[in-house]
């Protein structure tokens, strides 16, 4: 979704930003633009498109100033043109927005500015603020307290806003200010050797600093060349945190691999490693986590667990949902975050709330998480991004480590939350009924994934080949049963996302009820079986695909007694315990949807219309 990228320093802003909206380019975009301040006023480009027709036009143009506010637009208001693309300046030519976030009551604003005399040239909400900061630079705003007037006209501008936003805005009559702030769309500063940065996420900084502070909601930050000061809608200077990122500058690269997800996908063995790492019990019978901020006592009290989140970590929750009554024996429920926090839904007064997000700034995710500790609930978090908006308002939480996700299709951060959901339902099963030898069990299988993931990915070959022979259809269906049945979900999705194949996902019996009517040999089916209790079920299912000429590809655990000549195609993965199989059974999915989509000429890394992190309702 949208990216904001903004320097004061001394190199030239131009090339810097150009740099950082190429490393936020997976977030997903329409368009792009940028405004440095060159001489004597703002020099804004504007494309709709990649960042490359940006770097092309800006290519053209001698820019040699050192401040700058860069975007990427994921159009939300008006459609997908160099107009309505960001930055935004108002229309006296004063100051000049990036934003990310929807601002709700711009129709209100923009009336009242018309009246003002303000004139507006895109249909988006970004522009009211542009104007409105302007209004009130120049209707009232003056310097206070050391803070320039400039800053006062932001804060009081911000006031205004119903909605959500993270900002970057320059002044003309300013050339050494750059203010940033943020309410419900993510900005991190960048502080680094003489120079700052603002951005939506590190990666777009990593090459210049690791030392970040996370703005919080409703902070409002002044940039200059030495300095920088915080303060909030009701206090002047506040303390700021500046943390250190433990990222390195390859992990944000694709190296030798053609694309991100390609990278993520081979790069899970090491993911997984460092999810479990350092956080199993010396006695190998049980799970162990630092910030998960809730004694064995307390956790004891618990007898309802609330799993919320959207797309695939959503996936990851019906895994844990499985995971947890299968061997914790807790009641869990999960819920699509964007319908949980609007729902109003009674929950027990022990009901512990969990949240599981890749990116931890999903805005329906933390709309959510905010709703469960607003009504008093204890809420935990997984994520992969240290420092992330979710990660710091949960109560507690797990990190993945799982590094950097790059590619728009989750992958490597989808295994390690299902790594994660294994190991809370060990841990919270120890505190109840499973036994010692259970739990040593368990950990034993865990500590093979890695290995055993590394088989699979061995089939690299083999899948691809299979990919190649079903590229072409434009229907799948996806079927599993028990925890196989969400890993059919993700399978769907996985595809349907970076291929634009049509699939759906069905428990693997449903498909009588219903999506049996699409099977003919236009319709191919993908089926998950392990050695399991419904194994011979899903052969069944099998047969039935089969009377009526669908092709079945099945994906297998090694020792599922398949008949003979049942399967067209089979992808089979190594046997393990219960806990890992999902996890197992999904590493071949993502590589035959990737396969798919390259096969097809798709851009795999940026599919179209999606955005990595989802910062609007
Ligand atoms: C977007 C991404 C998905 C992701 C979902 C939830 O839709 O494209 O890959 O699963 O958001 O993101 P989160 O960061 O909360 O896991």
């Amino acid at each position: 979704m949208c990216g904001i990228v903004g320097y004061i320093g001394n190199q030239t802003a131009k090339t810097v930003l150009l740099e950082g909206l190429r490393r936020l380019e997976y977030r997903g975009y329409d368009s792009a633009g940028m405004a440095v301040y060159d001489r004597d006023g703002f020099n804004v480009s504007k494309k709709s498109g990649r960042v490359a027709n940006l770097a092309m036009e800006v290519g053209k143009r001698e820019l040699e100033g050192s401040l700058g506010i860069s975007h990427t637009r994921w159009a939300t208001h008006g459609g997908v043109s160099d107009s309505n693309a960001h930055p935004h300046v108002s229309s006296d030519g004063k100051i000049v927005l990036v934003h990310n976030g929807v601002i709700e009551n711009f129709g209100d604003m923009k009336r009242f500015l018309l009246t003002k005399g303000y004139t507006f040239e895109s249909e988006t909400d970004t522009e009211a603020l542009s104007n409105l900061i302007a209004y009130h630079y120049e209707k009232e705003g003056r310097p206070t307290n050391g803070f320039s007037r400039f800053f006062m006209a932001v804060r009081k501008a911000l006031r205004h806003v119903e909605g959500t936003y993270g900002i970057a805005a320059l002044c003309v009559d300013c050339p050494e200010e750059m203010i940033g702030a943020r309410k419900g769309s993510p900005l991190i500063l960048g502080v680094g050797q003489d120079e700052f940065l603002l951005a939506s996420d590190v990666s777009a900084i990593i090459t210049h600093t690791s030392n970040v502070v996370y703005l919080n909601d409703d902070e409002i930050v002044s940039v200059t060349r030495d300095k920088f000061q915080i303060s909030t809608s009701s206090e002047l200077g506040v303390d700021a945190i500046i943390d250190t990122v433990n990222w390195k500058i390859e992990d944000s690269e694709k190296g030798d691999y053609p694309h991100f997800m390609l990278k993520e996908i081979f790069e899970q063995p090491a993911a997984i490693e460092n999810a479990m790492r350092g956080r199993f019990s010396d006695d190998g019978s049980t799970a162990n986590f630092g910030g998960w901020n809730l004694s064995p006592h307390e956790l004891r009290q618990i007898d309802r667990i609330l799993f919320t989140s959207c797309g695939t970590a959503w996936h990851a929750c019906l895994v844990a949902e499985h995971l947890i009554e299968r061997f914790a024996r807790i009641p869990v429920e999960v819920e699509y975050a964007s319908e949980f926090r609007y729902r109003n839904a009674p929950l027990d007064k022990n009901t512990l709330v969990f949240v599981i997000t890749q990116s931890g700034e999903t805005i329906d995710t933390l709309g959510a998480l905010r709703e469960a500790k607003r009504k008093g609930y204890r809420t935990l978090a997984i994520s992969n991004v240290v420092g992330s908006t979710i990660a710091r308002e949960a109560d507690g939480g797990i990190y993945q480590h799982a590094g950097p996700e790059i590619g728009v299709a989750s992958t490597k951060a989808f295994t390690s939350q299902l790594v994660i959901a294994a190991m809370v339902a060990l841990y919270v099963g120890r505190l109840r009924d499973m036994s010692f030898a259970s739990g040593v069990k368990m950990v034993e299988a865990l500590k093979e994934l890695p290995d055993k993931i590394g088989r699979v990915l061995k089939q690299n070959d083999h899948i691809k080949d299979i990919a190649r022979r079903y590229a072409h259809y434009a229907d799948f269906l996806f079927l599993g049963r028990q925890s196989m049945f969400p890993i059919a979900l993700e399978g769907s999705l996985k595809l349907k996302e970076i291929s634009y194949i049509h699939a759906e996902g069905y428990p693997a019996a449903e498909m009588k009820h219903g999506p049996i009517a699409l099977i003919s040999e236009d319709c191919p089916s993908v089926f998950f079986a392990s050695n399991d209790e419904v194994f011979h079920k899903v052969i069944s299912n099998i047969q039935e695909v089969k009377a009526r000429k669908g092709k079945v590809i099945l994906v297998h655990a090694e020792s599922c007694d398949v008949p003979e000549g049942l399967v067209d195609d089979a992808i089979i993965f190594p046997d393990g315990h219960e806990a890992i199989i999902p996890i197992l059974a999904t590493v071949p999915v993502q590589l035959l949807s990737y396969h798919i989509a390259v096969e097809r000429g798709c851009d795999v890394d940026k599919p179209r219309n999606l955005a990595k992190s989802v910062t609007v309702e």
